[in-house]
């Protein structure tokens, strides 16, 4: 249950406060960024170096082309919302622990929460875990899941994952096409 008159900004600074999580010590806090109403909102893994920095998510080389494949379907970053399942740089962009994963969850199912998208978009496997934990990415993208009645969970490979390899990068701009078209019978 969230308290009446939490909002994405009261959440951005309480996180930007908390301990709980022990990459809080090495790192700076990441929520995520967008349209705080949006209809789709897409959860990577976790800040890498440039996020850190800035403060902000997919703003490196993966943002940079996760901006282009949300152009290829006529979106903006402001139209949508961009997370991340852990808010803080695992060191040297090591995968994040499971336990970091569980300690962050609370302020991403808040997210969840505050903005209500009807679209969920996990990027990789790590995000895609968290609501299907049975399944794999490499079966799971490009195809819509009913998680509940309000949401769909339309799981994409992480665009970090297409940089160095061609095929994963036809992969990922075609299941933006099916992402475009699935979103426009949602409207
Ligand atoms: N990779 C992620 O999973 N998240 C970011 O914010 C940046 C790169």
């Amino acid at each position: 249950m969230i308290a009446m008159g939490i909002t994405l900004e009261v959440l951005r600074e309480k996180l930007t406060n908390w301990k709980g999580c022990d990459l809080a010590k090495t790192a700076n806090a990441v929520l995520g960024e967008g349209n705080p109403h949006a209809t789709v909102m897409f959860i990577g893994e976790a800040p890498g170096q440039k996020e850190d920095e800035l403060r902000r998510p997919f703003v490196g080389a993966a943002g940079q082309f996760l901006n282009e494949l949300l152009a290829s379907i006529g979106l903006k970053r402001e139209d949508v919302y961009i997370s991340n399942v852990v808010k803080f740089r695992p060191p040297a962009n090591r995968d994040p622990e499971p336990i970091e994963k569980e300690q962050c969850m609370p302020w991403l199912m808040l997210e969840i929460a505050l903005v209500k998208p009807k679209v969920i978009v996990p990027l990789g496997r790590h995000s895609l875990g968290h609501f299907f934990p049975s399944k794999t990415i490499t079966e799971a993208h490009g195809k819509p899941f009913q998680l509940t009645d309000a949401i769909t969970i339309f799981p994409i490979y992480h665009p970090a994952a297409a940089l160095h390899n061609g095929n994963l990068r036809a992969s990922l701009m075609s299941d933006f096409r099916a992402l475009g078209e699935y979103l426009a019978t949602k409207e």
